[in-house]
């Protein structure tokens, strides 16, 4: 029998950042978060572009009626970002200074940033281990009479345990915000991502599953709400500029100084195109996900809880957690790694509370917030894009099987790969001091 010729990658198990070859060339670098942009956006974009409207107009009411549709929401105001959707929801919320709202420890800092910029005070909570999503069993001790509202974030896409949270607002009074930056797809119980709550935000920034360029959403079953939310996108004028220009209506009133928080055209037509395709790309994810899940099992992480019957995860992020008793490198360590094997990660995040602005601002420290302390300090998300070919999951599989073998805390000694690239037993393997010739590592 012929035996099997071995790649330069297969015939050496040794990483890339102490000397073995990368499971991928540098040229295909996976790079964490590319959004995925075919002929259909880039056709979108010129039509609109030759159109000569590329400021709010006809392309973002059509962005608005087609996501209305799509989650099923009676109003949907398209904004300039997920942040200003956050933010000009709580002041159409009524929410200012004064007013406190809890909101989750977990989450990028946008979410506690909307709520500052109102005046109200940020009322942190810790989140659960296992999904990243806020405690609602560390809700109720946290509401007082300045409580107006609680925030919650459906994190990676997996919604939060909404029922509890459901009946604690309303034993209190309390207004819902879904930050649903994560979350397009998701639905809980039957109820889609923003819908749970009185308003639902989310972003189309370049990441996300849908993407404008830059772009957010608001989404409610409350007219008035949403009134206020276009009125304050738009300067607070009562009438906006393509219904001034094109339908011919004279004068316009500014009846409160509002923001400049409006989506374009330009970015309503890509992301037209992109909602076009959620469907279909979602279920690459779902695939994606589900060998993720199956091929990194064994490893000294904890993967993703599983999702959760009668919900829909968006599966926008793929976030394990580095088990650092396993491992005898940090998170730190274990990125350049994989960078260094041309596989980019993100980090999901340091959360608020670990924010040099918020220790100031507020005096938190670590042990305040210990469970998203301590995801903050181990999680790492790998790519989880539509885009990936069945060779590019295989690499990121690889690559971390690899990275995470040698810095496993049990390893053997890495005896025999030094001896495969001519290092002497027990010295150490120096990183970026390696030139390769014909794709296997020497020595300088
Ligand atoms: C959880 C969360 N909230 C809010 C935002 C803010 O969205 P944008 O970047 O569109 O302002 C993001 C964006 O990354 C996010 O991930």
């Amino acid at each position: 029998m012929k035996a099997k010729t071995l790649s330069p990658y297969e015939s050496s198990s040794l990483p890339a950042i102490v000397g073995g070859v990368p499971v991928r060339p540098q040229e295909q670098r996976l790079v964490f978060g590319a959004p995925v942009i075919g002929e259909e956006e880039i056709s979108a974009v010129v039509e609109c572009l030759r159109s000569r409207w590329i400021g709010a107009g006809p392309g973002v009411e059509r962005f608005e009626r087609e996501f209305a549709l799509y989650k099923g929401a009676p109003y949907a105001a398209a904004l300039s970002s997920g942040t200003a959707a956050l933010h000009l929801s709580l002041i159409a919320l009524g929410i200012g200074p004064g007013d406190e709202v809890i909101a989750p420890a977990m989450t990028f800092c946008a979410s506690i940033h909307a709520i500052v910029h109102t005046g109200a005070t940020p009322i942190l909570v810790d989140c659960e281990r296992s999904t990243f999503n806020l405690d609602p069993a560390l809700v109720e001790r946290r509401i007082n009479a300045r409580t107006k509202a609680i925030m919650v974030v459906h994190m990676g896409g997996r919604c939060c345990n909404m029922d509890p949270i459901i009946q604690i607002a309303r034993r209190h009074g309390l207004r819902v915000i879904e930050d649903c930056a994560h979350a397009i797809e998701s639905n809980y119980h039957g109820t889609p991502s923003g819908l749970m709550g009185d308003v639902g935000c989310f972003s189309f920034y370049p990441t996300k599953n849908v993407t404008a360029g830059e772009g957010g959403m608001v989404i409610t079953a409350d007219r008035r709400l949403f009134r206020r939310v276009k009125l304050l996108s738009q300067q607070g004028m009562t009438v906006d500029p393509w219904t001034r220009s094109v339908r011919g209506y004279s004068g316009h009133r500014v009846i409160v100084a509002g923001y400049k928080a409006n989506l374009t055209d330009i970015g309503a037509c890509l992301a037209l195109a992109q909602l076009a395709q959620v469907g279909e790309r979602w279920k690459r994810r779902h695939e994606v996900w589900q060998t993720y899940s199956a091929r990194l099992a064994q490893l000294p992480v904890c993967l993703p809880a599983p999702v959760e019957a009668g919900t829909r995860h968006a599966h926008h992020l793929y976030s394990l957690v580095l088990l650092p008793e396993k491992l005898r490198a940090g998170r730190k360590e274990v990125i350049a790694a994989l960078a260094a094997e041309n596989i980019g990660t993100g980090i999901h995040y340091v959360p608020v509370h670990m924010q040099p602005y918020y220790r100031r601002r507020f005096g938190f420290v670590r042990a305040d917030f210990p469970n998203a302390a301590w995801l903050g300090e181990n999680t790492l998300s790998i790519p989880l894009s539509p885009a990936l070919s069945e060779g590019d999951v295989s690499d990121v599989c690889n690559a971390l099987t690899r990275v995470l073998g040698y810095y496993a805390a049990d390893a053997k000694p890495y005896r025999s790969q030094a001896n495969e690239i001519g290092v002497l037993a027990g010295k150490s393997v120096e990183p970026n001091i390696r030139r390769r010739v014909n794709g296997s590592a020497a020595l300088p």
